[in-house]
């Protein structure tokens, strides 16, 4: 860590939240600010280039409201982070594109952050900071991997999916039940209501530690199709809470196989689908210690991205004006 980095503004903007916040070395989150995009919900999934568009609007905004709900000014801020990749190019370089100005104009270090280390460095922030050696498991809308996490900088990747993310498998089941874009909170929810132990769903294991999802998603359409007509609003909730039992079990498993495997009794979770009510009951019953962060945490935000930042060397101004950002791969991970 820095000496001098005490107080971060960080800016998340790798998809359609834009997202900015204030957070400090010690992990307290001062403001945590996100702008969620609806326009996408209609087309059924994010479109780059209005996301884009959407970030150049809202930015500006989200970062002042940020620093004003911190009661920060920027001469009170030692550091811009801002998310570097992956995610959407063109989301991305608004975002970091405006990090690099903003930086730059008031003469800041800027530290560039990989997304997926965001989402492992949530779990360094209050409520209750949880420090390395644990096993993670990051599960969101485009990633799902187990990862081993000895320092609060980089991680090794014990298994990840080979077709879809777990959100993916969220986002797809809570289409095919006509929930919207996307669907997994309200997946989570309408499962609440129904049978987890009423429809039988294939678990699949592949590999030593990876995962796959897409079975699942095609077990779901054909079940659908063989529902009788009219039988759809009265199966509905059970075929969420029977859907989401069967990902959450594939998930818990490789987390508890992670967890003998490495000899480290420690586990954390990360990523939108760590915001699923379920996961987060199970994670809490494999009888070991266990971080489960807020939701508000858990899904695109900029605190995860401050947090991640304290451990990165920061870049001085005229070193980051050429830098890029990067779409697809982490760099981070071994
Ligand atoms: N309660 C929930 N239950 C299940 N899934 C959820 C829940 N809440 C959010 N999700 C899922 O989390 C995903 C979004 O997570 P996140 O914001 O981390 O993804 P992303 O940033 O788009 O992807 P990535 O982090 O891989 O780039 C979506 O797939 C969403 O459906
Ligand atoms: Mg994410």
């Amino acid at each position: 860590m820095s000496a001098d980095m005490r107080t971060i503004l960080a800016i998340e903007t790798s998809c359609d939240d834009t997202c900015a916040a204030v957070v400090t070395e010690d992990g307290v989150v001062h403001s945590n600010l996100i702008a969620s995009q609806m326009d996408h919900d209609r087309f059924g999934g994010v479109v780059p280039e209005v996301a884009s568009r959407r970030h150049l609007e809202l930015l500006d905004g989200v970062v002042g409201a940020a620093l004003a709900d911190a009661d920060v000014s920027l001469a009170e801020v030692d550091a811009v982070a801002a998310t570097r990749g992956p995610g959407l190019i063109g989301a991305l370089l608004v975002g970091f594109s405006y990090a690099k100005a903003l930086a730059s104009t008031a003469g800041l270090p800027l530290v560039p952050v990989d997304h997926l280390q965001g989402h492992v460095s949530a779990n360094f922030l209050h409520p209750s900071v949880f420090d390395p050696p644990f096993v993670c498991l990051v599960a969101s809308g485009g990633h799902t991997f187990l990862a081993r996490v000895e320092q609060r900088h980089g991680y090794e990747i014990l298994g990840a999916t080979t077709d879809d993310a777990a959100g993916e498998a969220f986002d797809k089941g809570a289409r095919l039940l006509g929930l919207g874009y996307p669907g997994g909170a309200a997946l989570d929810q309408l499962a609440s209501t129904g049978d987890a132990n009423a429809i039988d769903f294939p678990r699949t294991y592949v590999g030593d530690l990876d995962f796959s999802f897409s079975g699942i998603k095609t077990s779901l359409l054909y079940k659908l199709k063989a529902l009788p007509d009219g039988d759809f609003e009265s199966a509905k909730a059970d075929l969420a809470a029977s859907y989401q039992s069967a990902v959450v079990e594939m998930l818990v498993k490789r987390i508890e196989q992670a967890v003998q495997r490495t000899g480290i009794d420690r586990v954390a979770i990360g990523g939108g689908v760590a915001a699923n009510s379920l996961l987060r009951r199970r994670v809490t019953e494999l009888g070991v210690e266990v971080k489960v962060p807020p939701r508000s945490l858990c899904t695109d935000n900029a605190a995860m991205i401050g947090s991640a930042a304290f451990a990165i060397s920061p870049l001085q101004p005229g070193q980051y004006s050429e830098l890029d950002a990067y779409p697809s791969g982490s760099p981070i991970a071994v």
